[in-house]
């Protein structure tokens, strides 16, 4: 049994329908919120629970073989990013699991201090490394999903709004590929006990972004560049009555004031481990949106 923690997110839902295609049995743990019919239907268990809470973590746990962390933390990093995380990890091992995936980020072990996100998957990661626990730690960049609301945006009116330097570097991931790569890295003995970055098979200035959509949907780009220290304001004023979605924002100035991309030799030994060849973010978006 695989236990899928976001199972609604992003990830989650394309790992939940990979080990379904396969004909796996999976329980998905979501909140009586999330909208998870499709996982349902799909034949997945369905726990509900929430994952603040250490009781719903432990009764989700038990008689699993393989979990994948793949939840996301609504900006409160300590409980969901953290606590949860390190939850899973005790119940792991005391149900005796077989493989721990965990989805991490890009950039985890470069010490951003303004980023709780960061910290927390961090220190996960390292108590996941000490936990004694077969696990592989993918540290991936952006999602292409992620860009699939700008996309349609830009179908519709040609903007795109660009926070910061355009000349950042990124390498987008396939959030198919990535989700491929999570269920893959149980069995592929070269993931076994491995940190990998994940990004997609090019690296990409952020301006490059608003040219791929001009190219897919035949539009000239009408790009809106904002300065970073945009953001910087927004902080400043969130910080006078909320100051969790303060911090949280703190997490978003850093990717946005950074670069995010993998070398080419990771992607190679991405390529190497996994056997396939990862897709570009044109085509992503291209087999979602283009007509
Ligand atoms: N997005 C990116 O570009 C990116 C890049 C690198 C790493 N990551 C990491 O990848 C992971 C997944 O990201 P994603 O973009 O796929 O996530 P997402 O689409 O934002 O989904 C988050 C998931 O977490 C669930 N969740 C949130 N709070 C919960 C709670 N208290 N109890 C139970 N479930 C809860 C959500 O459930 P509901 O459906 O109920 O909201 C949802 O299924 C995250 O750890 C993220 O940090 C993401």
């Amino acid at each position: 049994m695989f236990l899928v923690t976001g199972a609604t997110g992003d990830i989650g839902r394309r790992v939940v329908r990979l080990l379904r295609q396969q004909e796996k049995p999976v329980r998905a743990f979501v909140r009586l919120t999330s909208r998870y019919s499709e996982l349902e239907h799909r034949g997945a268990d369905i726990f509900i629970g929430d994952l603040q809470r250490e009781q719903d973590i432990q009764k989700a746990c038990q008689g699993v073989k393989y979990i994948i962390s793949a939840h996301g933390s609504d900006s409160d990093a300590l409980s969901l990013d953290y606590r949860a995380n390190i939850e899973l990890i005790d119940q792991a091992k005391a149900n005796a699991v077989e493989h721990f995936v965990y989805i991490s980020v890009l950039g985890a072990d470069r010490g951003y201090e303004d980023a709780p996100v960061f910290k927390a998957k961090r220190a996960v990661e390292l108590y996941l490394q000490a936990s004694g626990l077969n696990y592989t730690i993918l540290r991936p960049a952006g999602l292409a999903s992620n860009l699939l609301p700008l996309a349609e945006r830009f179908r519709e009116t040609g903007l795109y709004l660009l926070i910061g330097d355009p000349k950042n570097r990124t390498s987008i991931i396939s959030t198919d590929d990535l989700a491929k790569i999570v269920v893959d890295s149980v069995t592929v003995p070269g993931a076994r006990n491995q940190i990998l970055s994940v990004g997609g098979p090019e690296i990409l200035l952020r301006k490059d972004i608003p040219q791929i959509f001009s190219r897919i949907f035949n539009k000239e780009p009408v790009l809106i560049n904002s300065p970073l220290f945009a953001i910087d304001g927004l902080r400043g004023v969130l910080g006078l009555f909320n100051s969790q979605a303060q911090a949280g924002l703190g997490t978003f100035r850093t990717l946005l004031a950074n670069e995010f991309f993998c070398t080419k030799e990771e992607i190679a030994n991405l390529e190497r481990i996994f056997n396939f060849q990862l897709e570009t973010l044109e085509t992503f978006v291209r087999r979602y949106l283009a007509d």
